[in-house]
Parts: C-alpha cells; sequence; structure tokens
C-alpha cells in the first residue's frame, strides 16, 4: 500500500487485498484465466453451476440475428424455483432469506421455507386472477416483504414484472403501465418514508382515472394508512392482498420455462423524453446476476449477513436484492425506509442489529454521511462488516477512502461496481481477493466480461487516452430489447461505432480512461442523461414537463454538479410573453419545480429553475447546454462565437452570480 501525500495522485493509491481475506475469497484470480481461455464455455459452466435447468441447455450463445441475442436458449429453467425451493430441498429451508426492517421499527423474518411458502401462494393468486406466461404485471410497492414476493411469484408462473419506483408519479406510472400493457398493478395502501405514511394507492387510482386501461386488478398490500383518512375502493377492481391470497392453495409446481422467457422490463430513461422499457429475460440474466453476486461480493451464504440498500424500483433492487442473492441462498437486509430516519444514524443501528457482513450503497448515500460527520456512524458497532460496495455513479477518491475508513475501520475491501440497467448486472469491479484497488476507479471488466475504451469511431485507444466505453462482445445478462421498440434498441445501443466482424458493438453512453496500470476511470455520462444520487434522469424528459406547463414556452434542463448527489437538476425556462406576469410572481419558480415532482416524481424537481428572457442557441437552433452547464456550475463561459446571440449568456451568467 502506498500512503497518502499531499501530492501522490489518486490513481497512484492502492489497497491491496487484506491476506486473510484473500485465502477465503470465492473468487480467485484463475477466474480471470479460465474466462479468457474459452469465454463462452466459461459462461456455460457458470449457467450449469450456478443454477438449477429444468431441461439442460446445449447452445450457448445464439448471436446470429445480433444485437438480438440468445443465451442458453434450448435449455428451460424456473428463475423463482433457482431463487427459493431448490435451496428448501437443498437441506437450507431454515436459512434467514429476508431480515426485513420497517422504518417505524418493526421487522419480519422469512426464511427460505417461508419466503417460497409465500411465493408458491402468490403465484397461485396471481393466476387465479388470470395472469398468465407472458402477461406484464405492474408493481407499485414499497420495500416490503412483498415487494421480493410478488416479483419472485410473477417470475415463477412466467409472466412479465414491470416494477415502478415508489417515488414516481400518477402519471409516470401510467406511462408504464400503458406502454407494458399491463393486466395486473399490485400496489400497497402506502409505506413509511421520513417518519410519515406515504400513500401509494391514491397514485394507482390518479393513474386508472382517465381513460381505458389494460389494468383489471389492483391488488393492494395493507401496510400504511393515515387513520384519519379514507383509502377510496374501486368495487371489482381493486383487492385485498391478504384476503385474497388467504383463499388460494399453499401448494405450487414450478414448471419450467425457456432460457429467453421474458422476466422483467424495467423502465428507464433515455436521451428523448420517452423512457425505454429495459426488457430482461431468464437464463442468462440469472446466471449472470448469481455470478457476479457470489464473486463480486465474496459471498458466503452460510455466514454472511448481506444488505444492498438499493430500492426494488431500480435495478439494483432487481439484480442485487432479489435476483443475485436470492439464487446464491444469500441472508439478506431488506430496509424501508430512509438513511437517517427517525435518526440521523439508522443504517449503522441496522449493520449493528444484524450483524451486516457485506454492504452495496451508492455513493451519494455515503457523501451526505460524510458531511453529516463521522460521530454518527461512530455511534454503531460496525466491526461486522468485512467488504463493502460502491453503484450507481462515480465515486470520488475521498467519498471512497472515508467509506473505507470509517465505515470500514481501514480493513474491509471496496469492490466499486460499474453497470447499467441495460447491462443486468455487474460489468466492471474489482474482485475483492484479487484485485489491488484504487480509490474511485472501478478498475478492470469482471472474468468473462470485455469491455473497452474507443475513440468516437470505435477504435480501442491506449493508456492515458480518455474515450467512450465500448462493449464488443454480448454477455449472458444483457438487455434483450426495448419493449415494442426494437428499431429504437438498435439505434440507441449498437449504431455508434461501425460493426465488427464478431458483430455490433455496444455503446454504453459512458465516457471513460484507462489509466497507467491499464484500469478504468469512469467519467461520467457523454449523452443528455443525468445522474443524480445514483438515478437516471433525462433532460429532454424533465424538458418536455416544464413545457407542458401552461406558462412555460420553452425550456432547458441540464445536470450540474453537485458535492452530495453527484449531479443536480438545473432547468432554465422561457416563460410565455401573455403568462409573464405569473411566471416573474413570486413562488412561481417553486410552482414549476413542483410541476416536475408532481408530473415525474420527487427525485427530478430541479435544484435550481431560473427563468430567463432566452437560451443560448446555436445559429441552427440548437441550445448550448454546455454553455448553460458552465454557467450553473460558476465556470467561467467558454467560447460564445457560434451563438446567435452572445449576449444571451452573459445575461444568464449574471443573473446566477446573485
Ligand atoms: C449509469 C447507469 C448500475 C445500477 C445503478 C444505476 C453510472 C453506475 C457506476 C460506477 C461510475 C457508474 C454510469 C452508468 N454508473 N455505476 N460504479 N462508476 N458510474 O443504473 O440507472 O442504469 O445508470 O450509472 O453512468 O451508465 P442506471
Amino acid at each position: 500500500m502506498v500512503e497518502a501525500t499531499d501530492d501522490t495522485r489518486a490513481e497512484d493509491l492502492v489497497f491491496d487485498p487484506p491476506a486473510e481475506f484473500a485465502a477465503n475469497a470465492v473468487a480467485k484470480g484463475s477466474l480471470y484465466a479460465d474466462a479468457a481461455q474459452d469465454r463462452l464455455g466459461f459462461w456455460a459452466d457458470q449457467a450449469r453451476s450456478l443454477l438449477h435447468w429444468h431441461r439442460p441447455f446445449t447452445q450457448t450463445l445464439d448471436w446470429s440475428e445480433a444485437p438480438f441475442a440468445k443465451w442458453f436458449a434450448d435449455g428451460k429453467l424456473n428463475v423463482a424455483y433457482n431463487c427459493l425451493d431448490r435451496h428448501v430441498l437443498a437441506g437450507n429451508g431454515d436459512r434467514v432469506a429476508l431480515l426485513w426492517e420497517g422504518e417505524p421499527g418493526d421487522s419480519r423474518r422469512l426464511t427460505y421455507a417461508e419466503l417460497t411458502a409465500e411465493v408458491k401462494r402468490a403465484a397461485n393468486l396471481l393466476t387465479a386472477l388470470g395472469i398468465r406466461q407472458g402477461d406484464r404485471v405492474a408493481i407499485y410497492l414499497p420495500m416490503i416483504p412483498e415487494a421480493i414476493i410478488a416479483m419472485l411469484a410473477v417470475a415463477r408462473i412466467g409472466a412479465v414484472h414491470s416494477v415502478v419506483f415508489g417515488g414516481f408519479s400518477a402519471e409516470s406510472l401510467r406511462a408504464r403501465i400503458d406502454d407494458a400493457e399491463a393486466k395486473l398493478v399490485i400496489t400497497a395502501d402506502g409505506g413509511y418514508r421520513r417518519g410519515r405514511v406515504s400513500p401509494l394507492k391514491p397514485a394507482v387510482d390518479a393513474a386508472l382515472e382517465s381513460g381505458d386501461s389494460t389494468v383489471e386488478h389492483v391488488l393492494v398490500v395493507q401496510r400504511a394508512w393515515p387513520d384519519d383518512e379514507e383509502l377510496a375502493w374501486t368495487d371489482g377492481r381493486d383487492l385485498w392482498w391478504h384476503e385474497e391470497i388467504a383463499q388460494v392453495d399453499w401448494e405450487h409446481e414450478a414448471q419450467g420455462f425457456d432460457a429467453e422467457n421474458p422476466l422483467y422490463i424495467l423502465y428507464t430513461s433515455g436521451t428523448t423524453g420517452k423512457p425505454k422499457g429495459i426488457l430482461h429475460t431468464s437464463g442468462g440474466y440469472l446466471t449472470h446476476v448469481a455470478y457476479t453476486h457470489r464473486n463480486v461480493f465474496d459471498l458466503h451464504p452460510e455466514t454472511d449477513v448481506y444488505w444492498s440498500t438499493a430500492d426494488v424500483g431500480w435495478v439494483t433492487g432487481h439484480s442485487y436484492v432479489v435476483y443475485g442473492p436470492l439464487a446464491n441462498g444469500a441472508t439478506e437486509v431488506i430496509y424501508e425506509g430512509t438513511p437517517d430516519t427517525p435518526r440521523p444514524g439508522r443504517w449503522w443501528e441496522i449493520v449493528q442489529k444484524y450483524g451486516v457482513t457485506i454492504l452495496y450503497a451508492a455513493p451519494t448515500a455515503i457523501r451526505s454521511f460524510m458531511k453529516a460527520g463521522r460521530e454518527i456512524p461512530q455511534q454503531s458497532d460496525l466491526s461486522s462488516l468485512r467488504l463493502l460496495g460502491s453503484v450507481g455513479e462515480p465515486i470520488n477518491p475521498e467519498a471512497w477512502l472515508w467509506y473505507r475508513e470509517v465505515i470500514g475501520g481501514n480493513r474491509t475491501p471496496i469492490v466499486d461496481t460499474w453497470w447499467q440497467t441495460e447491462t443486468g448486472g455487474i460489468m466492471i469491479s474489482p474482485l475483492p481477493g484479487v484485485t489491488a484497488a484504487k480509490p474511485g476507479s472501478a478498475q478492470v471488466p469482471l472474468p468473462g466480461i470485455t469491455v473497452e475504451v474507443v475513440d468516437d469511431k470505435g477504435r480501442p485507444l491506449g493508456n492515458d487516452e480518455s474515450g467512450l466505453l465500448a462493449i464488443p462482445e454480448p454477455w449472458p445478462g444483457m438487455l434483450r430489447g426495448i419493449w415494442g421498440d426494437p428499431q429504437r434498441f438498435i439505434d440507441t445501443y449498437w449504431s455508434k461505432f461501425p460493426a465488427r466482424p464478431t458483430g455490433p458493438v455496444y455503446f454504453a453512453g459512458d465516457g471513460a480512461r484507462r489509466d497507467h496500470d491499464g484500469d478504468i476511470w469512469l467519467l461520467g455520462r457523454v449523452d443528455d442523461v443525468m445522474n443524480v444520487s445514483g438515478h437516471r434522469l433525462s433532460t429532454a424528459e424533465i424538458e418536455s414537463c416544464l413545457v407542458s406547463h401552461p406558462w412555460v414556452a420553452e425550456a432547458a434542463v441540464v445536470g450540474a454538479h453537485d458535492e452530495t448527489t453527484g449531479q443536480a437538476v438545473v432547468a432554465f425556462v422561457i416563460a410565455k410573453a401573455r403568462h409573464a406576469d405569473e411566471a416573474n410572481a413570486e413562488g412561481a419558480t417553486n410552482e414549476l419545480r413542483a410541476h416536475v415532482a408532481s408530473s415525474i416524481g420527487a427525485i427530478a424537481r430541479p435544484r435550481e429553475l431560473f427563468i430567463v428572457n432566452e437560451l443560448p442557441k446555436t445559429r441552427s437552433g440548437k441550445i448550448m447546454r454546455r454553455l448553460l452547464r458552465d454557467a450553473a456550475e460558476g465556470r467561467p463561459l467558454g467560447d460564445t462565437t457560434t451563438l446567435t446571440d452572445a449576449t444571451v449568456m452573459q445575461a444568464i451568467a449574471d443573473r446566477l452570480k446573485n
């Protein structure tokens, strides 16, 4: 290890894996050689050893219709059986699967036997409600065990879930229901957030209020509801989960489905106003998440207590709360609420209470704890922790070092994991018992994964050169398409670079650089996608939302640097002349910020919103977001000579200074 001095560059700081950790590590360095020697054979071995196949596969990859890949295509499996029944059959039914902690302090513990039983029953309920293989079910739930039970029950019967994060608005929910043509919505009356009941069912009602929808039933889990308020109910459509489930059988035999049977759709923001329904399928996806969860997190399922703080509404919640950990028979903590409720140290109290050994969190959360001060985590006993993970955005070296020292007691390796909703699972990460870790770098592609840093013509770059992250070879967890829009799938991900003899090359949308050792440093998005608190937001989506407000003529949105959240949404708005009075009145900016929160969700609410007279545009009419970002970040204005009116930018910059 190199000690930090004032002039040490971050990339020269290296932490070797502790000897004891390396000696007991699940992943050995030989994985790299095994995968390099026969990449497809390596994945076939992983698929066979990590999963139970109802019918073994004989083909590993079919890339003949690239970019539409098929993995393990002639095999059959049941995803839920792999996450549940087989652990019980192997004699591990008494092992705890879920250690659930509600925000108010209530808790539930479900063993693998109990979770399997619950999922079987829920599968019978879905069948009773007319859900069949291939049907889509929208899930809009807080972080309660039923969220996981519902996802696994949908998977068990070969149907397709579309989980919508509970923080999204009624409008966003409706757009997702319509796009996937969901037949059923599973929700709760409400959940707990920041010490209060946060209602969900009313948003479902609002979503389904206007026009015909494909939804036949709304299944409602009873979780939380304010005493003094009435819960609206639509007879015939709305059903209580607890009442319905009491009427179905406990027995359910899992049937094998094709490896390429769709498992879920998860919507994510792109560069246009319309979210993309990322489609994942079964066998390849489950192989990828089980393999990465075991090796990257060094999972010893008999002894570890794993905790990923992600919500099931995001891909981390799919891959590393539900499918990866449960496929591996892990014991995991699930927490309903916010990190600082009711006390600022809630997360650390949970680590102590359950003896968490592996923690997977986002840099934003780490930075906000850093800001609040180390006294808070130091009030809890964190000595059970032996491995820390980071995901969602680049982790700055300062946050990395704080995480290791204050949370990890200078003992734990850290795995900084790069991946995306589209990749399904982790692609770039250290292996904790093998790789010497560099704070701030996600480092190397995992064994079996090929990643390159290329120029905009797709030509591989050398060390110390910045370029774009590209994935030249298909991988098992890769998205299989965008729901209902194959052309957008091809255009967005596979058309940026010229195809190679091996097929098209995947464009990740991230900038990257390899350092002098060849380690990869992620440089953030290169498209109009922002990353706020590790969540992806589209500039175009927020702009079109602002323009839908009656006062707004034009809007431009940028992601500006933010110390805690990585990036923050900053909006610039031109008001319509006939609404100038309202737009210039006090409270107008808050009204417009609230409009974004209510139409998309609170995470999209602009940190700042400026009502301006003009926006900087090129002569061809394109908004120069780069200049707006410079102004929002307080940088001196760059080259404004290509603007139609260079004084516009100066006026905006002057406004921002005040
Ligand atoms: C984008 C994907 C992966 C699950 C959560 C986010 C950024 C993600 C890292 C990392 C640097 C990262 C990228 C990527 N990102 N992990 N370890 N270092 N950047 O999933 O919403 O699909 O966003 O998050 O920009 O493209 P997502």
